[in-house]
Parts: C-alpha cells; sequence; structure tokens
C-alpha cells in the first residue's frame, strides 16, 4: 500500500516536511509513504493550461495522486491562510480525475494554526477528497526540529503513530478483496 505524502512548505528546514519524513519512518509494516518534491516545479495555474495534456509538472503530480492509496498533508499557516504554492499545486488537482474521493490524513504542526487548518479541511472536501478525519493528528512541533527530534518526542511521535494506524486501517478496510 503507498501514501503519498504533500508538504505544503518550501522551506529546506521545514517542521512540515520532517514530520511526514518521521510519519514515514513511524508507518505501519508493508505501508509505503514516498514524499511529493516537486512542488515549486509547478506553473502557476491558469485554467486555460489545464487541458489535455496538462503541463509536465502537473501531470507528474496528477499521476503520484493517481498511484497512491491515500495523502498525507502537512502544511504551515501563512497569514492565517495556506501558502500560495501548496494552493497553486492543489487547484491543478481541482479538475483532475486521480484526486476526487482520494482518502487524506491531515498533520498540523501548531495548535496556533487552526484557521489554515479549517480552511484546508473546506478546500479538500470541495475537492471531493476523502477526509479521515478521525486520523487527523495536531502536535505541538517546535520550527526547528529535526526528524530525530521528532522521533524522539513521544507527545508528537505517539499521535503521529496513532493517527498512522487508524488512516492505515481505513485505507485496507476499502481495499478490494483479492
Ligand atoms: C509569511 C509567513 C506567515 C506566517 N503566518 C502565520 C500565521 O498566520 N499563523 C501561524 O500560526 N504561523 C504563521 N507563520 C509561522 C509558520 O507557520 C511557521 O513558521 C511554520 O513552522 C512554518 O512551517 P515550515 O517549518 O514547515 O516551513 C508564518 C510564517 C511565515 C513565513
Amino acid at each position: 500500500m503507498k501514501i503519498l505524502a504533500l508538504s505544503g512548505s518550501l522551506r529546506a528546514a521545514s517542521v512540515n516536511t520532517a514530520l511526514l519524513e518521521a510519519a514515514r519512518r513511524l508507518a505501519p509494516a508493508r505501508i509505503e509513504v514516498a514524499l511529493y518534491r516537486d512542488l515549486a516545479t509547478l506553473p502557476a495555474f491558469n485554467p486555460d493550461d489545464d487541458r489535455d495534456p496538462p503541463p509536465s509538472a502537473a501531470a507528474a503530480l496528477r499521476a503520484e495522486i493517481g498511484a497512491a492509496d491515500g495523502l498525507l498533508v502537512a502544511c504551515p499557516e501563512y497569514a492565517h491562510a495556506l501558502p500560495g504554492a501548496f494552493k497553486n499545486g492543489l487547484d491543478w488537482l481541482v479538475g483532475s480525475t486521480e484526486f476526487p474521493g482520494k482518502p487524506v490524513m491531515l498533520i498540523n504542526a501548531a495548535p496556533r494554526a487552526f484557521h489554515a487548518q479549517a480552511s484546508l479541511r473546506e478546500i479538500l472536501a470541495t475537492m471531493s477528497a476523502q477526509l479521515v478525519a478521525e486520523s487527523f493528528v495536531t502536535v505541538k512541533a517546535p520550527k526547528e526540529a529535526s526528524v530525530a527530534d521528532l522521533l524522539a518526542d513521544a507527545t508528537i511521535a505517539g499521535p503521529l503513530r496513532a493517527g498512522l494506524e487508524l488512516f492505515v486501517s481505513v485505507l485496507r478496510a476499502q481495499q478490494p478483496r483479492g
């Protein structure tokens, strides 16, 4: 089973990206968590360019979404909203066939960042994602925390592991029986 992890931050030392990397290491057995790293390569969304085929970076993102059983999203708050680059990435998925119905788990790195989280939930629901709300996790992660710091902090690693287990159990329950 494959989970695609999407970080809303382009920052090299991003704590959101570090949380996704920690989640990759904490994921249950036989679950592959792959980090999407090409957010910055997407062109500014223009409906005129949203045709078949779309720009190659958008096509690649859609293909990765299509190949994933579920999505893991960690996104910072900028001025009480989503970072523009991440919203741009989501806009490239609005008209896609790959995104609707995709199960999503959200990781919030800061309790105070509730405006962006609420907005993210609204946007993803509007895009017909399957929000697996019972798996959502909010932690208090120091901005400069490394992956090792996050994994060593039981108040972070514990909820992260529990959320992932819940999310994976939902994904497994939805898998067609072979
Ligand atoms: C332009 C900008 C605006 C921000 N606005 C908010 C905000 O409204 N609320 C908040 O809680 N944090 C805000 N922050 C702090 C970031 O959310 C925080 O530094 C977070 O760790 C960044 O995520 P990253 O480490 O994954 O890059 C802002 C940071 C920047 C750079």
